[in-house]
């Protein structure tokens, strides 16, 4: 099917969600993070994803902003590190201010150049997407920057997924998603979308219902994707 739009997650796709905590461990006062900086990411991002889930379980949704501080709250308190507020009040802002990995700005310039518009799908709150967004100076290259908060759930809710074809007109497997979360790409090809898992780190293959219809190991690859019939 002809790919008429490419959609991208977020966090850990986009914008490289352990950058605040190897960026914190670096700065001054950093020292006794810097020897657990990699397991303090590790356990924000796990407790993030599993409030995120049971959140959407239960119907009590919240802020993704709201989730990522009480994942922090968690982590610090697992690894020793709750007396820290300035720690705290830093990692946060850090995570305001993600590095987009490299090949982000050249990837979404070429969809551009190849004429097909580009958008954000997250569980992020508007508010920190464009606050990630602008940081990383890739705003002009996005038409569309998609919140969950439009919903009020989080993927991989069917509900989030179509916010992509409702806004855009288009069927699902019309659309390219890429996503290095491997249940979020597994969400997203159940849903009927064209798939990419972006499996970064060489994790093994979430067994859920859907695969994913392509597996890269970077986003170098999408407008390729995108643009081969
Ligand atoms: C997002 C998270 C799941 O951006 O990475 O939606």
């Amino acid at each position: 099917m002809t790919i008429r739009i490419a959609v991208f997650d977020a966090y850990g796709t986009l914008f490289d969600i352990a950058a605040a905590a190897r960026r914190a461990a670096a700065e001054p006062g950093g020292e006794k993070l810097a020897r657990h900086w990699q397991a303090l990411a590790a356990t924000w991002r796990d407790k993030q994803l599993q409030y995120s889930w049971l959140r959407a379980i239960t119907g009590d949704h919240a802020p993704f902003w709201q989730v990522t501080t009480e994942a922090l709250d968690y982590a610090l308190d697992a690894h020793g590190l709750s007396g820290r507020p300035t720690l705290r009040d830093r990692l946060l802002a850090l995570y305001r201010e993600l590095d987009a990995y490299p090949e982000v700005p050249p990837m979404l310039e070429r969809l551009k150049a190849a004429g097909l518009p580009t958008a954000i799908l997250s569980n992020g709150s508007p508010d920190m997407l464009m606050d990630a967004v602008t940081s990383a100076g890739i705003g002009p290259l996005l038409d569309a920057v998609i919140s969950v908060e439009e919903v009020g759930i989080f993927k991989p809710s069917a509900k989030v997924y179509q916010l992509v074809p409702d806004r855009f007109g288009c069927a699902p497997g019309e659309v390219l998603f890429a996503s290095s979360n491997g249940w979020d790409a597994a969400g997203a090809a159940g849903f009927g979308f064209t798939t990419v898992w972006v499996n970064r780190a060489g994790l093994p293959r979430d067994r859920l219902p859907a695969a994913p219809a392509h597996v890269l190991t970077d986003l170098t690859q999408i407008p390729e994707l995108a643009t081969t019939p």
